[in-house]
């Protein structure tokens, strides 16, 4: 009786440590895994749709700021990082949508009413209220997204956001 109890603990830890060892192995494997990812995979994974709400909620011809948020894993880190884009309705069907980062150095824009346009705190560009560019050191307009990369499905504004 003694013998057969001795028998299984010691069979129970061996299963303990082949347990374990699995769960160290997979670890270890998982990032080994991701990292073999073709780059281009991992440029499609950084691609997603990110619905910004339904369009009849957007005030027409006022840019409205919506922010969201991506978490992106990288072996064993995981960060998040917010971004945000102006939604600007046109008409009653028509939207489009601008980044607000700053093409000159990536500072954040701000819509002012009293300008018109899209100031950028930093190195006081100004971009037009199309996202063209007004005065200042940026080299090219808002990033914005329209066609392809932007839809209303259901009601819904979403854009084709790529993590850079
Ligand atoms: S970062 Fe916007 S003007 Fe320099």
């Amino acid at each position: 009786m003694a013998g057969s109890h001795h028998i299984s603990r010691r069979d129970f830890i061996k299963l303990m440590t082949f347990g374990a060892g699995g769960v160290i192995a997979a670890g270890i494997g998982l990032p080994a895994i991701d990292y073999l990812i073709d780059p281009a995979l991992r440029k499609n994974a950084a691609e997603a749709w990110i619905p910004l709400g339904p369009l009849e909620n957007f005030v027409i011809g006022k840019p409205t700021l919506v922010n969201f948020t991506r978490s992106k894993v990288n072996g064993w880190e995981r960060t998040a990082n917010s971004y945000g884009v102006f939604v600007v309705r046109k008409s009653e069907t028509e939207v489009i949508v601008f980044s607000n980062i700053c093409t000159h150095l990536g500072c954040r824009v701000n819509w002012s009413e009293t300008a018109g346009g899209y100031l950028c705190p930093c190195h006081d560009a100004e971009f037009g209220p199309d996202g063209g560019i007004v005065r200042g050191p940026q080299p090219r307009p808002l990033d914005r997204y329209e066609g392809d990369t932007l839809k209303v499905e259901e009601g819904v504004v979403s854009i084709l956001f790529t993590e850079g």
